[in-house]
């Protein structure tokens, strides 16, 4: 099991040179839930995960996990807590498959630990999960996109965090990866109580697999919530300018929106 713990952004602003991204936002992650994050191109959902994992340090206002700044923890102690796969990472050149999965394993070694078995099992683990076993001996770099997607996946399960945040864990993968992934989220969220906090594209699929789910506009939270109270016709047009139907999804009985654009709408 993990711990539960308790992360917090106060009255955050953030951005890039004179770029004010983030204005004045708060917000707590639920312990022990899956919350995802849906917005606009540009709204900020990047800048907040990267803010978020101190990535980038915020203009004003702090992020807190378990009531300390992560901005003034030391770098592994923070990343055996939490984990970030980021939006387009990049891979070192001529890595193979292996050696950037065992990557995930740094945080947990000193300068004179040694690898042990539960790296190994780590790393079994994490490649089983994410069907990347196969590949294990290839190089990161001559992967298909949807490949090398699975392999970060990896990558940040071998890292064994209570928190995890994934920003669009889902890009590039067909559909049928996009539920295996979003299924094996579920999975460590229900058995370890591992938190997930994900940027997501497909709203409904951010629908049907979050507990919570909230709605950034300009760098704010625009609408937080159960998916029931997010995800309607009248938030979708404010975050999106787009006017659309929001009916029940008949698999899962959560909100599922349809698109009105200018053509093809009987
Ligand atoms: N490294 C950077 N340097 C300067 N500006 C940046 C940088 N990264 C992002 N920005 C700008 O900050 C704003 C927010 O970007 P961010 O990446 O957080 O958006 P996002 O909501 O994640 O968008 P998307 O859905 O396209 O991934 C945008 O205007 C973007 O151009
Ligand atoms: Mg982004």
């Amino acid at each position: 099991m993990t711990r539960s713990h308790s992360l917090v952004a106060e009255r955050l602003s953030a951005g890039y040179a004179d770029n004010t991204v983030l204005n004045d936002l708060d917000l707590a992650v639920q312990p022990e839930r899956i919350t995802a994050i849906v917005g606009a191109n540009g709204c900020g959902k990047s800048t907040l995960l990267r803010c978020m994992s101190r990535l980038i340090a915020p203009s004003r206002g702090q992020v807190l996990l378990d009531g300390r700044s992560v901005h003034h923890r030391p770098t592994r102690e923070l990343a055996r807590t939490l984990g970030l796969l980021p939006q387009s990472p990049i891979a070192p050149e001529g890595i193979t498959v292996a050696d950037l999965v065992s990557r995930g394993r740094h945080p947990h070694h000193g300068l004179i630990s040694r690898w042990s078995k539960a790296d190994d099992a780590a790393i079994a683990a994490a490649l089983d999960a994410t069907h990347t076993g196969e590949l294990a001996d290839r190089v990161v770099d001559e992967l298909s996109g949807g490949q090398r997607q699975r392999v970060w996946i990896a990558m940040a399960l071998a890292q064994e965090t209570d928190l995890l945040l994934l920003d669009e864990p889902t890009t590039f993968l067909d559909v049928s990866h996009q539920i295996d992934v979003l299924d094996l989220l579920t999975d460590l969220n229900r058995a370890r109580g591992m938190t997930i906090v994900m940027v997501l594209h497909d709203l409904n699929l951010a629908a049907r697999y979050a507990d919570r789910l909230i709605a950034m506009a300009a760098g704010r939270l625009h609408a937080q919530g159960s998916p029931e109270e997010v995800l309607t016709e009248a938030n979708l047009e404010a975050v999106f300018g787009l006017k659309s139907r929001v009916i029940p999804d008949p698999v899962s009985g959560r909100p599922m929106m349809l698109p009105i654009g200018r053509h093809r709408a009987a």
